[in-house]
């Protein structure tokens, strides 16, 4: 009989790099927290981080750089996971932060995040955003358009101050898993085409007292396992920085942006971050300009998982549909970018057969897919799972479509768990919203 061959069989350090593994009894664990024990206590869905895990990643990733760069500063992209304790843990090891908006701002100025620490990137901000992000002292705003640097010379010099900045180029040359996480192509909305920075660059530092040029950024796109699209790319680069240090372009610094893919599927070999730190030591290094990276979804991805409940099992003619309580509301990767995510049994039960299921949420949409044709062992209504490398880019762009209120989660340390945000309630949906006197 094939008994759960498939994750019996699973080599352990594919679950250790995601801080999982089942105990003796075949209980799911993560960060030393027994998932099925908790799931007597909380309702389901719920999103699980492992604080120990995301910790580790984000020291491997920052001592892989430390020891391939000089001058290096690490900013996590706090779009792939934004909860303030992730950017306390962040703090405490005295990394740096990527955000995208004002209210990323907030949650950083929330739990007193060094402002030093802090660049701002994205391709709208408001004059509101720019004028806080200024105030707040940030190190750098990465410009994206010349309106953009024209509104906040303006905001700067109203408030008789300078703002630093770099300028982010488009590379035209983009990578990325799926088409829509792309973001260095000619046409992508991002950044500033890089034909344009030698006209610039002098318009910037003769007529614009208010800013205060830095260097240049960069992001080519997410998700990138493969360490020679790397190599690509910072060659790219480099050798455009270099023709511009060579036309007498000041450049101090240079932030290269995220990218750094993870594994979602266990066939999948990880990101070869000694590869990497090689061709950065060998590309990036000789530029003599201070590094900045913005890695996101290699720190956070691995280290969360959503855990859901089977609600029902709909046997058709051909198929066998496992209908979960979690939905595309939550995990919105799968139905957007065709996204692909690992499941496990949170129980391994002794002489399961396995059975081939369509992986389904509750949503009415026909896009509410997590796995087709996916093999899983034998389950019933009411037995849980976890869909795994959701830390990234999960909770963050979770909804309450269909009505569902938002997940909770949940933080696991050493063995211990702590809620971390509560589960939404219907009435919190509805004491946001009135009814206009007109409607009698
Ligand atoms: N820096 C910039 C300027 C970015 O635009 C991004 C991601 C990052 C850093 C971090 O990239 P990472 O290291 O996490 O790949 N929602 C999509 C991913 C969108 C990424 C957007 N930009 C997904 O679920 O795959």
């Amino acid at each position: 009989m094939a008994i759960m061959k498939k994750f019996l069989s699973l080599p352990t350090d594919i679950l250790n790099s995601r801080g999982l593994a089942y105990s003796a009894s075949g209980d799911l664990c993560l960060d030393g927290v027994n998932l099925p024990y908790l799931t007597k206590y909380l309702d389901s869905p719920s999103w699980v981080i492992g604080a120990d895990t995301f910790k580790y990643r984000a020291m491997q990733f920052y001592q892989m750089l430390e020891t391939s760069c000089p001058r290096v500063n690490c900013h996590f992209a706090v779009k792939s996971l934004d909860h303030v304790a992730i950017l306390k843990i962040l703090k405490n090891i005295e990394f740096g932060l990527d955000i995208v908006s004002s209210g990323e701002l907030s949650r950083a100025l929330h739990i007193g995040f060094p402002t030093h620490k802090i660049v701002f990137s994205g391709v709208g901000k408001t004059d509101s955003e720019l004028n806080f992000a200024l105030q707040s002292n940030i190190a750098q705003i990465n410009i994206e358009s010349l309106g953009e640097l024209k509104r906040l010379n303006k905001i700067a010099s109203q408030a008789n101050m300078v703002a630093p900045i770099a300028i982010r180029i488009n590379p035209d040359l983009g990578y990325g898993a799926y088409k829509k996480i792309t973001t260095g192509n000619k046409t992508d909305k991002f950044g500033i085409p890089w034909n344009e920075i030698l006209s610039l660059w002098p318009k910037i530092t003769e007529e614009m007292p208010n800013i205060q040029l830095k260097g240049i950024a960069v992001h080519g796109g997410s998700q990138i396992l493969d360490e020679k699209k790397f190599l690509n790319f910072y060659q790219r680069i480099a050798q455009l920085i270099k023709t511009w240090q060579n036309q007498g372009l000041k450049i101090d610094s240079l932030d290269c942006g995220g990218g750094f893919g993870i594994p979602y599927s266990f066939n999948e070999e990880p990101l070869n971050l000694r590869k990497l730190g090689k061709i950065i030591h060998k590309i990036l290094s000789p530029l003599n300009v201070m590094l900045r990276f913005e890695p996101g979804r290699y720190i956070s991805g691995p280290a969360g998982i959503l855990i859901s409940r089977v609600i029902e099992i709909k046997q058709t003619e051909s198929q066998k549909f496992l209908i979960l309580d979690a939905g595309m509301n939550d995990l919105l990767r799968p139905a957007l970018y065709g996204a692909q995510h690992e499941i496990l049994p949170l129980k391994q039960k002794e002489n399961t057969p396995n059975n081939k299921y369509e992986v389904v949420g509750p949503i009415c949409e026909s896009s509410d897919f997590f796995r087709r044709n996916y093999t899983l062992p034998q389950l019933s209504p009411g037995d849980y799972i976890a869909i795994l490398d959701t830390g990234a880019y999960g909770s963050v762009m979770s909804s309450s479509y269909n009505s569902h209120p938002l997940s909770p989660i949940l933080l696991a340390h050493n063995g211990k768990w702590d809620i971390i945000r509560k589960r939404q309630t219907i009435e919190d949906i509805l004491s946001n919203e009135t009814l206009p006197d007109w409607i009698s």
